[in-house]
């Protein structure tokens, strides 16, 4: 383990790995030793926006992440990931591949499309098939994501790379004083981390604390690299930050405190740039933030610890006593300036063209979403009358998927089986719970307003549209149902921690 490479600790394991050089690694800037890293790398841009088509094949990879050790790996066009799309309001044909030996799915996760576009679980590609969606775009611009979503193997098939960015834009970003430039004041980053095992390859193999958990990594990826270093201009700098991590829960911030100007959340723009001193960003979850990189040092992008995975988690004690011995913030991203580059933005926008209307009076119903255990595995203790459906399913250690360790209302996913039917055009009012870890509730198909959270108003970076919250206890939605899902292509409503989805923590509703 090198001073490079993040301790993120997500096993009491990783704890074993920490030396001394790995604390003050860890939790120094560093900015001595940024020679000699990578320069941060964007993905590939594919702009659909002149042929109005788009065509990408899943297909297996290897990438040497470390050490030239090479890893299998899948992605999209490419070894790892997929490239970042960019398309606007109108018709896009798309035609999906599947190159791989197992089934996939494309799914547009924010992308506002009906239920046989969404790309879900029932959207299966066979090893060898196409899939050709003639999509229809047609919502504000956002930072949307795509990934594979065959059930029972989308945790693994994501870890391994089937996932990918896309902008959706209105090529106005100029106007609204926006850096725009790809790749130079315009980043995107997707956040994912790893595990790598004592041979340098990266690894998928779960215990039951990481089913339990979801799985976590010790080496963080941006963009599949490690380590990297963003060269930018001396101005601001557009984030397009993108948690692709399976389970881990950031929470972002930088080393020296200047603040992160929230711009976007998942539906797309904010009425005003709204400067948060700390970014919580759930699996699943976008936001876009503008940095002022005009003042001072290059600061370094860190992240404080997961709160899944601390005190709060069900390793708690033992979690408690390792949090004393170190703190358990790392390192996300440290930036450097390019002083030949000229800043095409100084200066933070005052007011964006994002809306929110107020839903209240549109609200036509309320619904409860439980995110549990079913059965015997915790409905006890949860206390919410879910006792006995001896749900268990197969062996508890299985990596394979399809064991149903969790539900959703108390019952794990079943392809054959719609949850609820909601009306097209209806908002609804949701009241969501994680009874015992922290869990990203995503909804496909929909936006949402947060109303509340925990009993409070809702946290900064929840007030735009958003498609995925990590609820930490009891949060009330409005869930606005614009977009029609079938019984043979409905929607899902998950927990964003793969591991959770992929063992039951899972439903599906239709919209007529
Ligand atoms: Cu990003 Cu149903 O998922
Ligand atoms: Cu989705
Ligand atoms: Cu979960």
């Amino acid at each position: 383990m090198n001073r490079r490479t993040l301790l993120l600790g997500g096993s009491a394991l990783a704890l074993a790995g920490v030396g001394a050089a790995g604390l003050a690694g860890a939790l120094s800037p560093r900015r001595a030793d940024l020679a000699g890293r990578p320069r941060l790398a964007m993905p590939r841009l594919v702009d659909t926006r002149e042929s109005g088509r788009l065509e990408l094949a899943a297909q297996d990879g290897t990438v040497a992440f470390r050490d030239g050790v090479p890893s299998p790996t899948a992605g999209f066009d490419q070894d790892f990931l997929g490239p970042v799309i960019r398309m606007a309001r109108g018709p896009l044909d798309v035609a999906i591949r599947n190159r791989r030996r197992v089934p996939v799915t494309t799914h547009w996760h924010g992308l506002m499309v009906p239920g046989e576009h969404d790309g879900g679980p029932h959207s299966q590609i066979a090893p060898g098939a196409d899939w050709t969606p003639d999509m229809e775009i047609d919502q504000p611009p956002a930072t949307a994501f795509y990934h594979t979503h065959a059930h029972g193997r989308t945790a693994a098939d994501v870890y391994a790379g089937l996932a990918g960015v896309v902008h959706v834009t209105d090529g106005r970003d100029d106007d609204r004083g926006l850096p725009a430039t790809y790749g130079v004041d315009d980043l995107t980053l997707v956040l994912q981390d790893r595990r790598f095992d004592g041979r340098g390859r990266m690894a998928y193999d779960l215990t039951m604390m990481d089913v339990m958990h979801g799985m976590t990594g010790d080496t963080l990826l941006i963009n599949g690299q490690i380590a990297p270093v963003a060269v930018v201009p001396k101005g601001i700098v557009r984030l397009r930050l993108v948690n692709g991590s399976n389970a881990r829960i950031y929470t972002l911030f930088f080393d020296d405190d200047r603040p992160l100007h929230l711009i976007a959340t998942d539906g797309g723009f904010l009425d005003a740039p709204r400067a948060l001193d700390r970014l919580r960003l759930a699996p699943g979850e976008r936001a876009e933030v503008l940095v002022d990189l005009a003042q001072g040092s290059p600061p370094v992008l860190m992240s404080a610890g997961d709160p899944n995975q601390g005190p709060g988690g069900m390793m708690g004690r033992m979690r408690a006593v390792l949090d004393v011995l170190r703190d358990r913030s790392f390192e996300v991203l440290p930036f450097a300036i390019d002083e030949a580059q000229t800043a095409r933005i100084t200066r933070l926008p005052d007011a964006l063209d994002g809306t929110r209307p107020d839903l209240a009076s549109a609200v036509t119903g309320t619904r409860r979403i439980s995110l549990d255990m079913p059965m015997n595995m915790g409905g006890g203790m949860m206390g919410n009358g879910m006792m006995g459906g001896g749900m268990m399913g197969g062996g508890m250690m299985g990596s394979s998927g399809g064991d149903a360790l969790f539900g959703l209302n108390g019952r794990p996913f079943a392809m054959e089986r719609i949850d609820f039917t909601v009306q097209r055009g209806a908002v609804e009012r949701w009241i969501v719970e994680s009874p015992m870890l922290s869990h990203p509730i995503h909804v496909h198909g929909a936006m949402f307003q947060v109303v509340s959270e925990d009993g409070g108003a809702p946290r900064a970076e929840s007030l735009g549209w958003k498609d995925t919250v990590l609820v930490t206890g009891r949060s009330e939605l409005f869930v606005r149902f614009d977009q029609p899902a079938s019984r043979s292509h409905p929607f899902m409503v998950h927990c964003h921690i793969l591991e959770h989805e992929d063992r039951g923590m899972m439903g599906q509703f239709t919209v007529t």
